[in-house]
């Protein structure tokens, strides 16, 4: 049994699209199990680069079966949108993309509702999306699934009693205008038409893999710190994108998991608003934001860059269960000539090692940096880790000291051939 969540330690966007991609060569089903199309995977193969929201990594490998598991909120005209993009750069999901019954739909009053509440002073900095609105009406219990999507009376009156209160709330609190309910439902009966032949039972298909000892690999989508429970809440997602979400996101029990793997950049980026203790000044964060082409993959929105903050990747490491880890976007910090690294925090004279569940303690909390010398090289063409820089080896050396876990492999560049083991 080989069963690995692959997840990000961060705020997002670690990597996870590429590392999953370099994975997927030894797996057999690649299983998105939270969010929806506000992640923004990234693979670079050759020329070619891809950005996935909703499909799983691995759907570049052309013989790897993909699953959409029940934890995922989906919107059906952005993954209509995503397999026709795959389809004209010859990638077919045919016979290999499966979608969970169970998963809940996205709907535009969602998305208006996002937009309406991100107007607000004390906004999240959400993707948008409609993800928060959606898990929420999951959670009420008066959420549509896809099963429901595929029975005409059924999407008609679950449908017909949402827009009655979507539309008081759009209307009276708002002021903003409501959604008819005719091409509402004209629109999501097409699209029911065109995605009935991916959807299927995904726990029974994933369980009956596990049973003929199919390799699976569960792949986590943002990351740690954005996670409904463990992250900085209310600074987060709408759903648990920690290594137990991968079992309640798609019915694959834990005891059916072997490994969790967490992906770390080099470095730390939060895309929104929320406490980011580590965070650069103006200087340094437009030239690694450069550097490392930091820019929403979802959104293009710039994301905050700061340095690599080992208590709340230990924080990581803990809730998440992780074996082991890889280092991606080391070479962005090729040209610094002194690199920091946050040990640990400092509040109200005290220090701290663990992350602080108070938002408010967060935010004031103060970074207490170690400082090590850079080695001012280009890593982007090195294929070991022994060619590595010294200071490069002593860097990787001191996070993996910190957070008392090892580092399995390493990432130099975007490209799939950018990467080499420990
Ligand atoms: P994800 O959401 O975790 O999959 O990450 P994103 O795709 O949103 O963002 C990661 C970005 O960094 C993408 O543009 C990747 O192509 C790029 N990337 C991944 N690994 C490396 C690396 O080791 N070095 C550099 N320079 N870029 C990388
Ligand atoms: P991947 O999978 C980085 C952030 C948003 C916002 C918060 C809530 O590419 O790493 P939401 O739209 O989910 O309600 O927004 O979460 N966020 C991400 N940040 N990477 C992501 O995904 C993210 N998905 C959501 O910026 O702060
Ligand atoms: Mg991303």
């Amino acid at each position: 049994m080989s069963n690995i969540v692959i997840l990000g330690a961060q705020w997002g966007d670690e990597g996870k699209g590429k590392v999953i991609d370099i994975f997927a060569a030894k797996t057999d089903f690649i299983v998105r199990y939270q969010g929806g199309n506000n992640a923004g995977h990234t693979v670079v193969i050759g020329d070619d680069e891809f950005i996935l929201h909703l499909i799983p990594s691995g759907i570049l490998h052309k013989t790897k079966t993909c699953v959409i598991g029940n934890g995922v909120v989906i919107d059906p005209k952005a993954l209509l949108e995503e397999i026709d993009m795959l389809e004209k750069k010859g990638i077919s999901v045919n016979g290999r993309l499966f979608i969970s019954e169970e998963a809940h739909v996205i709907f535009p009053y969602h998305k208006t509702l996002d937009e309406l509440k991100e107007q607000n002073k004390k906004k999240i900095g959400t993707t948008k999306k409609g993800i928060g609105p959606c898990y929420a009406d999951k959670v009420a219990r008066s959420g549509i699934r896809i099963i429901d999507l595929l029975d005409e009376s059924v999407l008609k009156e679950k449908l017909k009693a949402n827009l009655g209160e979507k539309n008081a709330i759009l209307t009276k609190i708002y002021s903003a205008e409501g959604f008819a309910f005719d091409p509402l439902y004209k629109e999501y009966l097409d699209y029911a038409k065109k995605i009935k032949k991916y959807v299927c039972n995904t726990a029974l298909l994933l369980n009956e893999a596990v049973a003929k000892k199919k390799r699976i690999m569960f792949e986590g989508a943002q990351g740690t710190l954005l996670d409904v429970d463990h992250g900085t809440y209310p600074f987060v997602t709408s759903s648990n994108s920690t290594a137990g979400g991968a079992s309640t996101g798609t019915g694959v029990g834990p005891t059916k998991i072997d490994k969790v793997i967490g992906v770390v950049k080099a470095y730390t980026t939060r895309v929104g608003e929320g406490p980011f203790p580590t965070e650069f000044s103006k200087d340094l964060m437009g030239c690694i934001r450069k550097k490392g082409r930091e820019f929403g993959a979802t959104t293009g929105r710039p994301r905050r860059c700061g340095w690599f903050d080992s208590v709340i990747v230990k924080h990581a490491i803990m809730v998440n269960g992780i074996d082991e880890i890889v280092v991606t976007k080391l070479d962005v910090l090729d040209d610094l000539d002194r690199i920091k690294i946050c040990t640990s925090y400092k509040f109200e004279g005290k220090g701290y090692n663990n992350f602080p569940a108070s938002i408010k303690a967060l935010s004031h909390c103060e970074p207490v940096y170690e400082e090590l010398s850079g080695w001012q090289q280009d890593t982007t063409r090195i294929t070991s880790y022994a060619k590595l820089p010294k200071n490069a080896k002593v860097y990787l050396k001191r996070m993996q000291d910190l957070l008392k876990t090892k580092i399995v492999l390493i990432s130099v560049g975007s490209d799939r051939k950018q990467t080499f083991s420990v």
